[in-house]
């Protein structure tokens, strides 16, 4: 199967986006440290542009998830493949996702970080794609709400390509 992309976010967009919630960040937490969870690896590009643009005292760490499931669609069924390097007890703590789609996978994330005691928890998103939403999340911080469409590019991949792509694009099936 080959496979098409078109341009939905532009690179020009998507910096300036990351440029917004980087100043939201720096006024919400004023006078406080951000502990960034970072969420493998799709996160990554969104998680290291964003953390240039934070001011506030910035501490990173990662971890990565697996949802049984192909390509397009998650199971609801959550496995952490690698987990953090550091406790999160006490700390103001920020969840970098790049794309909350059924929400599972968050949902799932949420529970377990919670459990170990932050002082604080909020989520941000690069990519929200409400329409497909089967498990609540409280979102704090969202780039850009997209339609139902599969998207790469900034981190996202297709079968683990197009991660590199400067911009966020549309796969098309041909
Ligand atoms: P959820 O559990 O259904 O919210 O799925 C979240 C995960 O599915 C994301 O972190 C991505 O890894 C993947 N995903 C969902 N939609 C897309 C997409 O349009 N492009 C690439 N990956 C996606
Ligand atoms: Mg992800």
């Amino acid at each position: 199967m080959s496979e098409t992309i078109s341009v939905l976010l532009t690179e020009e967009e998507v910096d300036a986006k990351i440029k917004e919630i980087g100043e939201k960040i720096n006024r919400d937490y004023e006078g406080r440290s951000v502990h960034f969870v970072c969420v493998l690896k799709g996160s990554v590009f969104f998680a290291c542009e964003l953390a240039k643009r934070v001011t506030v005292p910035l501490s990173i760490d990662f971890m990565s998830v697996s949802s049984y499931g192909d390509d397009t669609k998650s199971s609801g069924v959550v496995r952490i493949v690698k987990d953090l390097d550091e406790s999160i007890k006490d700390k103001d703590v920020v969840v970098i996702e790049d794309i909350v789609d059924s929400g599972r996978t968050l949902s799932y994330l949420l529970k377990t970080l919670e459990s170990r005691g932050p002082k604080s928890l909020t989520l941000c998103t690069l990519l929200d794609k409400p329409e497909r939403r089967v498990v609540e999340v409280d979102v704090r911080y969202t780039g850009f709400q997209i339609p139902d469409e599969f998207v790469v590019g900034y981190g996202l991949d297709y079968a683990q390509k197009y991660r590199n792509l400067p911009y966020i694009g549309i796969v098309h099936f041909d």
